[in-house]
């Protein structure tokens, strides 16, 4: 059997991580070796424990405010160890964290072909999102199979020079734990959100974690989420708190003692699907989120001024409304208070997969090791002449 490594470490490469997971375990012609990095500890631990993945090997590097060289680092070093003693015949990295950039060069610089899932995505401007972008870029430069998620990433690639048959579209896998976890209606461990879901209430959901909105913009994202608590009684507002200390303590203060905000903890990944299914509005700064929101046929209001995920902003269910506080204030007012305007962007569309993203992967690994062929690419356009 062929040994795949798949590296991860924060909790949306979890997420996006597990249908790979799941599939490489029911395939025979793997055998998976799960490794963790910690860069996330409990955000990651409920990712793995809802969908039952034990790692094998667990770094466990987070620290207290760690900054972006310690988790390079400690990753590049406690990945190059692994590597000598287990010797994969390939690693899969996800997305564009520092745990994506450091397994990627550490993989590389020891002759292990990387596969990069969600490869392609690009805003065009290095510093926004940071480092993501750049570790985007990176990533690309040094994997041996490209797995876009959509047409237009693919698109970004072949710009890039990169070698079009080193390119598969294979949807996203966010798609795939989405439509799996979404029907398991979990309950909510928080009453609070359990009575307020039960009931049918108003809810608009709130994340935000983004690296350059911390400081300033965030504090305006917590008074703007103040105002619109004042002004509409009516509504709840969710909010599930990012661990990252330093966005607690610029979003908190001017909302924990509003009594229509439910601050909680990151719900786990079954909750957070089943929020999102029941929120009338969402509002973010998360890429994520970005991508499952408008699955469910929720208007998206995200707050950041570019994004490299157009697909469903183009659709017109994901709007970029940057992190001015008037204006956050104002966009959320006008889909609680306008019918047309809100109509208008409640699409359930889902450019991002069909839930086949995972076999589209490990068909194209098969591929890469020799041992397989790749599935047809994902095509957005079939899929809604034909839907799932
Ligand atoms: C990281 C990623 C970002 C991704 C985000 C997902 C980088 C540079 N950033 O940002 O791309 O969007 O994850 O959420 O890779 N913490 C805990 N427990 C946890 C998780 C975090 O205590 O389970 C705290 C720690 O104090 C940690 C801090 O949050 O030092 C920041 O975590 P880190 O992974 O460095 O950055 P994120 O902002 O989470
Ligand atoms: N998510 C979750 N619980 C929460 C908030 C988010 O499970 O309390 C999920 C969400 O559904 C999405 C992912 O976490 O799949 C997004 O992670 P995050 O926003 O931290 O990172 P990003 O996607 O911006 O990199």
């Amino acid at each position: 059997m062929l040994k795949i490594m798949p590296i991860y470490g924060t909790r949306p490469e979890a997420i996006k991580m597990a249908p790979i997971v799941k599939a490489l375990e029911a395939s025979e012609k793997f055998e998976c070796i799960v490794t963790v990095t910690g860069q996330h500890r409990e955000m990651l631990d409920q990712v793995n424990e809802l969908f039952g993945i034990i790692p094998k090997h667990d770094l466990n590097i987070i620290k207290p405010r760690q900054t972006l060289n310690s988790v390079l680092t400690k990753t590049i070093e406690g990945l190059d160890a692994l590597f000598a003693k287990d010797q994969p015949d390939a690693v899969i990295v996800q997305g564009d964290t520092t745990t994506v950039t450091a397994g990627a060069l550490a993989a590389f610089n020891r002759g292990i072909p990387v596969i990069h899932v969600e490869a392609g995505l690009r805003s065009f401007n290095i510093f926004s999102p940071f480092p993501e972008e750049a570790n985007r870029k990176i990533t690309s430069q040094v994997s041996s199979l490209h797995l876009a998620p959509t047409s237009t990433s693919r698109d970004n690639l072949m710009r890039e020079a990169i070698d079009p048959a080193t390119i598969v579209v294979t949807g996203n896998t966010v798609i795939d734990a989405l439509l799996e976890v979404v029907e398991r209606k979990v309950p909510f461990k928080d009453e609070t959100l359990e009575y307020l879901t039960e009931e049918g209430k108003r809810l608009v959901l709130v994340t935000s974690h983004r690296r350059e909105n911390q400081g300033d913009a965030m504090r305006g994202i917590g008074r703007a989420l103040a105002r619109l608590a004042d002004a509409e009684p009516e509504v709840h507002f969710i909010l599930p708190a990012h661990k990252n200390p330093a966005v607690r303590e610029a979003l908190l203060p001017a909302i924990q003692d509003k009594s229509n905000v439910a601050v909680t903890e990151p719900l786990a990944y079954g909750e957070f699907t089943r929020m999102l299914a029941a929120a009338e509005v969402v509002l973010t700064d998360s890429g994520g989120v970005q991508e499952e929101a408008p699955g469910l046929g929720k208007p998206v209001l995200v707050m950041r001024d570019n994004t490299e995920r157009p697909e469903a902003v183009d659709a017109g269910t994901v709007k970029l409304i940057g992190t001015n506080e008037d204006r956050i204030f104002d966009e959320v007012s006008i889909l609680l208070n306008d019918r047309a305007a809100y109509d208008e962007m409640a699409n359930a569309v889902n450019p991002y997969g069909d839930g086949h993203a995972a076999e589209r992967t490990v068909a194209a690994i098969a591929e890469l090791l020799g041992v397989g062929t790749r599935m047809p690419d994902f095509d957005v356009e079939e899929l809604a002449s034909n839907p799932v």
